[in-house]
C-alpha cells in the first residue's frame, strides 16, 4: 500500500516536475518573532509539517551578532543553553529560565536523509524583555524664579528601552502642559525617551517634590522623590556676597586679635589678669560638663 503511494508520488513528481510534500521535510513555526520576559520560560517552536525519514537529524543554532554557535547538537543541549533547556517533540526547544543574554536568532535545522528534499531550516528571533532598574535622577535642590533648569532621569538595564514619566507632588506631569488646566502656565517639556524634564522659565509653583518613573513592557521602577525649591532671588549671589562680608570680617578680627595678642605678650608675666583667662575657661567647661552630666542622669532616671 505504502509502496503503491510512493510509486504514485514518484510518478506525480516526474510528471509535474516538483517535489511532492510527502518526500520533503518541511518545517513551520508558530512565531518567527518571539518575546519573552526575563526569568520566565519560553518555548521556540519548530514543527515538522511533513517528513518521511524516521530519525531525522535535528540541530539548533544560536546566532548572535552574526556568529553561530550550537545550542542543540548530537541529540544534546549544548553551549549557552546547557542545563537550561530541553528539546521537546517534535523539535521545539524549551528554555526554562530566560536571561537577557538569550536575546538572539535561533535556527532550527532538520536533515532527513530518506526524503527527496532532505533539509529544511527555520529562523526564529527571540527578544528577552528586561525590567527597568531604579533610574538615576537628578533634581536641583534650589533654582531661581525665571531661570531655566533641567531634571534628569536615566536607567540602562531595561529592554526594550524605558520610557520616562515625571511626577510633581505625586501627580503625573502631563506630556504637554498646555493640555492641562493645572499646568497650563508651566514652561516645562518632557522627553519620554531621554528622561529629561526641562523648564524654560521656573515659576514659584514649580517648587515641590519630583520623582521619575522608568517603564517598559516588562515592568517599571522609580527613583525616590527629591525636593526642588524655587527662590525669588539669586541665593547663590547672596551667599557669595555674605561669604565675602564674612571673609572681610574674619580678616579684620584676625588683625585686631593679632595686635591685641602682641600687646598681651609684652605684658605677660607682669599682669595677673592674664592668668585669670585659663581659669575662667575652666569654669566654663565645668559648667558645660555639669549641664551635660545633669542631662545624662535625668535621662537615666
Ligand atoms: C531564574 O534565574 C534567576 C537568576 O539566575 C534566578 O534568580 C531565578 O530564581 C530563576 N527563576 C526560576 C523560576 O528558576
Ligand atoms: C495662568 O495664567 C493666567 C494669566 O496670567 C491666569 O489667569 C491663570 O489663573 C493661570 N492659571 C493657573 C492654573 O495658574
Amino acid at each position: 500500500m505504502a509502496m503503491v503511494r510512493l510509486v504514485a508520488c514518484l510518478a506525480l513528481y516526474t510528471s509535474l516536475g516538483h517535489i511532492p510534500s510527502s518526500l520533503a521535510v518541511i518545517l513551520r513555526t508558530t512565531d518567527k518573532i518571539v518575546w519573552a520576559n526575563e526569568f520566565e520560560p519560553i518555548e521556540l517552536t519548530c514543527l515538522i509539517e511533513s517528513i518521511s525519514t524516521n530519525n531525522p537529524r535535528i540541530e539548533w543554532k544560536k546566532i548572535k551578532n552574526g556568529v553561530p554557535s550550537y545550542v542543540y547538537f548530537q541529540n544534546k543541549i549544548a553551549g549557552d543553553l546547557e542545563h537550561r533547556a530541553q528539546l521537546r517533540e517534535p523539535a521545539n526547544i524549551l528554555i526554562f529560565n530566560t536571561t537577557r543574554s538569550d536575546t538572539a536568532e535561533y535556527r532550527c535545522e532538520v536533515a532527513a536523509i530518506d526524503d527527496q528534499r532532505d533539509f529544511d531550516e527555520i529562523l526564529i528571533s527571540l527578544a528577552v524583555r528586561v525590567k527597568p532598574v531604579v533610574p538615576r535622577c537628578s533634581v536641583p535642590e534650589a533654582v531661581t524664579v525665571g531661570t531655566s533648569t533641567e531634571l534628569r532621569c536615566l536607567e540602562n538595564e531595561g529592554f526594550p528601552a524605558s520610557q520616562y514619566r515625571w511626577f510633581h507632588n505625586d501627580e503625573e506631569l502631563p506630556q504637554d502642559p498646555k493640555n492641562s488646566p493645572k499646568f497650563v502656565n508651566s514652561s516645562y517639556s518632557i522627553n519620554p525617551d531621554t528622561g529629561g524634564l526641562k523648564f524654560r522659565r521656573v515659576r514659584k509653583e514649580d517648587a515641590g517634590e519630583y520623582y521619575c518613573q522608568a517603564k517598559n513592557d516588562a515592568g517599571h521602577a522609580q527613583c525616590p522623590p527629591r525636593m526642588m525649591e524655587v527662590y525669588d532671588v539669586d541665593i547663590v549671589g547672596i551667599f557669595l556676597k555674605s561669604f565675602g562680608a564674612v571673609a572681610i570680617f574674619l580678616g579684620l578680627a584676625a588683625c585686631i586679635c593679632h595686635s591685641f595678642r602682641r600687646g598681651c605678650f609684652h605684658k605677660k608675666g607682669h599682669n595677673e589678669n592674664n592668668y585669670s583667662w585659663p581659669a575662667q575657661n575652666d569654669g566654663d567647661y565645668r559648667d558645660a560638663d555639669e549641664g551635660h552630666f545633669r542631662h545624662k542622669s535625668s535621662f537615666v532616671i
